[in-house]
């Protein structure tokens, strides 16, 4: 139409848009006027995420049901969207302990992904690629808060060296190729959009704390436990950063448009996603009674191998470059996990 400019909306591609974190920076990168299409094969996730995420923005979200360990399919959604600007690249397995029991299957899906995705990032000159890496790549620290100097530690499993290679794979590239990145170590996402129409859709047993607490207390779970009260902390059990998953995705956005204003000190910075506040598994416990109302069963267990006794970040460098401010406290992630859990009791279109 003459007279008024088509602001260019920003074509993201983000992979993994069915999973957790993915599907929460989409309604986030939505919300800041962002264009999105989503690459998620599903091996992991529904399409239920679509549908919530369509719900809340009121956009239909295109995504291609393709498996990024395939060149030739991946290399098509590039072909056919010429105008993508950034990638923000989540999807990967991510079980710890799956990934000892079968390291082959997670080099294989983690590594030939991204090696996929990079090659696509050279041939068609992809300006932007947001690395979802993790808190993993520290280890279990000598000193708390990490920072982003903190040193990293040999991975305690594949899982966690798929994180550790990832992270040295794109400095590599992104010294030797135009593409700029950044790398986002996330710490403990947890909770719901406040709208309650995403949240996380755990598949079979829960690994992880909450939602574990969520699925006992909800009677999914008939008790769950405490690995471990003995170790040399406040109240024995193990410290460490949750952070409300749509702060995690806000900072996406933020770190997006960080690389598109050109504000990146290097051609790889690496930011740390966590609070800043360190909670004991108790702790978090108590903080779920209070909101829930409801007295969780669980029994004090053996402590689980591999567990990390204490850490959280320093996340100062993110809060100052990225302009990135926490929306929700722990009350809050408690409160929209729960409610989550909740509405997943009567959800019936969960199915694939
Ligand atoms: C938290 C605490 C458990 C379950 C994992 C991944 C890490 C990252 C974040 C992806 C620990 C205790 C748990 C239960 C319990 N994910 N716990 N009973 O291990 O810190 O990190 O998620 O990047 O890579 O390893 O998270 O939620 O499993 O455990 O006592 O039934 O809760 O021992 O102290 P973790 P978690």
């Amino acid at each position: 139409m003459p007279g008024t400019i088509q602001l260019q909306m920003k074509k993201i591609l983000v992979t993994g848009g069915c999973g957790y974190i993915g599907s929460h920076t989409i309604v986030d990168l939505i919300e800041n006027g962002f264009d999105v299409i989503s690459i998620d094969d599903n091996s992991r996730s529904t399409d239920y995420a679509i549908k919530g995420i369509e719900k809340i923005t009121g956009k239909k979200i295109k995504n291609y049901t393709i498996d990024l360990k395939d060149y030739h399919a991946t290399r098509s959604v590039f072909s056919e969207n010429t105008d993508i600007t950034g990638i923000i690249h989540f999807a990967a397995f991510k079980a710890v302990g799956e990934s000892v029991e079968k390291p082959l299957m997670y080099y294989e899906n983690n590594m030939f992904s991204l090696i996929n995705l990079l090659n696509c990032v050279k041939e068609f000159n992809i300006p932007y690629f947001v690395f979802s890496s993790s808190c993993t790549v520290y280890g279990s620290p000598d000193i708390i808060p990490v920072t982003e100097q903190s040193p990293t530690k040999p991975a305690e499993s594949p899982y966690g060296a798929t994180k550790q290679m990832g992270e040295r794979m794109i400095e590599d590239i992104s010294k030797a190729e135009k593409v700029n990145t950044i790398l986002l170590r996330y710490f403990n996402p947890v909770g719901a959009h406040p709208s309650i129409e995403i949240g996380e859709l755990p598949l079979g047993k829960p690994m992880n704390l909450v939602p574990a607490i969520t699925q006992t207390a909800i009677g999914k779970l008939p008790k769950m436990l405490v690995y471990g009260t003995d170790y040399d902390t406040r109240d024995g059990s193990c410290v460490r950063d949750y952070i409300h998953v749509s702060d995690i995705a806000h900072a996406h956005t933020l770190a997006l448009q960080y690389l598109i204003d050109g504000r990146n000190k290097t051609k790889c910075d690496t930011f740390n996603l966590g609070s800043g506040n360190g909670v004991t598994v108790l702790e978090a416990i108590r903080m779920f009674e209070e909101v829930s109302g409801i007295k969780l069963n669980y029994e004090i267990g053996p402590r689980r191998p591999g567990d990390v006794v204490a850490i959280y970040a320093n996340n100062n460098y993110a809060v100052e470059s990225l302009g990135w401010k926490t929306k929700y406290d722990l009350r809050e992630m408690m409160r929209s996990a729960w409610e989550w859990e909740k509405k997943l009791k009567t959800a019936t279109d969960l199915t694939k």
